[in-house]
């Protein structure tokens, strides 16, 4: 089954083609250097952008794919999670496709994608390896921070989430008040690989819970209240104190995660769920330190995943596409015209 898929969530405008789970073609166009210097994504602009672009990406990935628009067999879309505006430009464009070549659409939750952007192969079907359900999953990226339970395809638990900001979103906030630029996570782990992750101590929230949700925001405001009282001691202000600070940062919120995996895992195995497989995904999940502390922590016990191809990591239509052909084998899929042309957008569209 060969499926053209979009994703127009924030602010990657992105088309993919796939065969079954593999993937023939995957296009992304960032927007990151028009959103660059608000700080952050500005959902009008985004709008726009993807407007201006979707047609010439959609080209570039039949194109790349080796393959016309006639011989897709159906097209697939981001309805949400996502900003409404950006989320609408995509949807609009599936639906017109859909109806237009009167081929099936089939609607997509973008952390599904996330998901599936770790069992997404290449044109070669590699990386092939074994799975089976259950399977724990670790999201994180920008937008979310969620452990999921994957029973089956398609068949989904939440175990725990971030209560307010998500872990990239608090490494973006931070790196911008160490003068970082945006988005800042990478550059931040680059930095404090120079740093002592012992200097400075940073609060890990929601250490007595008895749960597996999360809270990144306290530490987002102590790494603010820090920075502003050592950039204050100007003789001492200097590389290696943002370092250090990078570090500290660095440490306190992944050991948030690490504390909050274990927590799920535990209590997931009270309920007789066996685990062999997590499955990592999501910009944040690019973090060698915390890819390092993973294998460390679980590595003997599971095998960890990650996807497979750099453009996975970030906002792709890829990862759309493939969940996009496991949906249509369990029957998430659209033919009837008035079902596609009812197809709306989910800002909110929660995966359980
Ligand atoms: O998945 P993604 O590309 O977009 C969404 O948010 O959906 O994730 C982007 C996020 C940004 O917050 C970025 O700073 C963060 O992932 N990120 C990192 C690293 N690489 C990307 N955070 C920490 N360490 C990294 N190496
Ligand atoms: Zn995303």
């Amino acid at each position: 089954m060969k499926i053209l898929a979009i994703d127009t969530s924030c602010d990657e405008t992105a088309v993919a083609v796939c065969e079954n789970d593999r993937l023939l073609s995957n296009v992304i166009s960032s927007q990151v250097r028009f959103h660059k210097e608000f700080g952050g994504v500005v959902p009008s602009l985004a709008k726009r952008k993807h407007q201006e672009l979707i047609d010439g990406i959609i080209e570039i990935a039949l194109k790349r794919a080796g393959i016309t628009i006639e011989n897709i067999d159906a097209f697939a879309v981001t309805k949400g999670p996502g900003l409404a505006p950006a989320l609408e430009v995509g949807i609009a464009k599936a639906k017109e496709l859909s109806l237009k070549h009167s081929k099936p659409l089939i609607p997509v939750n973008h952390m599904e994608g996330h998901i599936y952007s770790c069992l997404a192969k290449n044109s070669q079907g590699n990386p092939d390896f074994n799975y089976s359900f259950p399977v724990f999953v670790v999201l994180i990226s920008g937008g979310h921070t969620e452990l999921v339970l994957m029973k089956n395809h398609g068949e989904y638990e939440i175990v725990g989430k971030t209560l307010d900001d998500a872990i990239g979103e608090c490494f973006d906030k931070v790196g911008r008040m160490l003068d970082l630029g945006y988005p800042a996570g990478p550059v931040l782990e680059k930095i404090a690989e120079n740093g002592d992750e012992n200097f400075f101590e940073l609060p890990i929230a929601m250490k007595q819970s008895k749960d597996a949700n999360m809270s990144y925001s306290g530490l987002k405001t102590a790494a603010m209240q820090l920075i502003g009282v050592e950039k204050s001691k100007i003789e001492s202000w200097n590389s290696q104190t943002i370092a250090n600070i990078a570090a500290s940062f660095q440490k306190a919120a992944v050991d948030q995660l690490l504390l909050k995996i274990n927590y799920g895992l535990t209590e997931l195995k009270t309920q007789n769920l066996e685990f062999k497989t997590i499955l990592v995904g999501g910009g944040v999940s690019q973090n060698k330190y915390l890819r390092k502390k993973l294998k460390t922590k679980f590595g003997k016990e599971f095998s960890i995943h990650y996807p497979s191809d750099k453009k996975l990591y970030t906002d792709n239509a890829g990862m759309i596409a493939v969940a996009a052909y496991f949906n249509a084998l369990s029957g998430k899929i659209l033919k009837e015209e008035q079902d596609i042309e009812s197809v709306d957008r989910e800002p909110n569209w929660s995966l359980a």
